[in-house]
């Protein structure tokens, strides 16, 4: 069964929470985890969480930040981290990736790690390099133990919230080329999940692709009715 992972960002308000987790509720979720914000974490308690973001610094005195072992404390099991949204608007390094990535398996949260080519580099036929380099900053870094751990996103940037999803034979090709690269460096096995644009219309193909462990969800998981639709075909 895949895997299908709802990345929330900012986009429910507390007002249709009610009506939202209702929906969830009759429908079976044992592959889902929801990333909720922060602020609506308990809302959720009841599903199996992912946060979007924790604070990969070793002090606690960092205002506006959540600690690893704050999220672990509120049962978070998963934590998205590297999103091209962070990486891009917040200037986050491989650096600020890494230390976030150990902060959240010292405390048992599998990190949902994302990688993604721009639509330029795609153009230049850069895509293999790109994602090539985004996890060997960070993979160089670990142990095999540990690696073996983490959740792959790719996430083609020009695909994140564009309504272009990337084409099923190319995210074949890449789920098996992350894998495979991971298996020859790492000797190690780790999943490989697909984000950007999944709707409830062209999930059915891309459930066909047998390599691929599940999906990260952007905007159509805010639809409750569409992402209902989405869980119940992906079961
Ligand atoms: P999208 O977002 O589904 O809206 O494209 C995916 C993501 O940002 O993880």
């Amino acid at each position: 069964m895949k895997l299908i992972i709802a990345n929330q960002k900012m986009g429910l308000e507390k007002s249709n929470l009610e009506k939202y987790i209702e929906s969830l509720k009759k429908v079976d979720t044992s592959h889902v985890i929801i990333c909720p914000n922060n602020l609506h974490m308990e809302a959720f308690k009841d599903f199996t969480l992912g946060a979007q973001n924790v604070c990969g610094l070793d002090t606690k005195e960092i205002t506006g930040e959540v600690s690893s072992s704050q999220l672990a404390d509120y049962n978070v099991k998963y934590c998205i981290v590297g999103h091209s949204e962070r990486r891009q608007k917040y200037n986050e390094t491989d650096e600020d990736i890494l230390n976030k990535i150990k902060k959240l398996l010292a405390n048992k949260i599998i990190p949902i790690f994302c990688i993604g080519e721009t639509h330029e580099e795609k153009e230049r036929e850069k895509t293999l390099i790109i994602l090539e380099k985004q996890i060997s900053k960070i993979f160089n870094n670990l142990s095999i133990a540990d690696i073996k751990k983490i959740v792959i996103a790719y996430e083609p940037i020009w695909a994140i919230g564009s309504g272009l999803v990337c084409d099923y034979k190319t995210i074949e090709k890449i789920t098996i080329f992350i894998k495979s690269l991971v298996a020859n460096y790492y000797e190690a096995k780790v999943n490989v999940v697909y984000g950007g644009s999944i709707n409830d219309k062209n999930i059915e193909k891309l459930l066909e692709i047998e390599d691929l462990d599940g999906f990260l969800v952007g905007k159509s998981c805010l639809d409750i009715d569409k992402f209902v639709d989405i869980i119940k075909k992906s079961r």
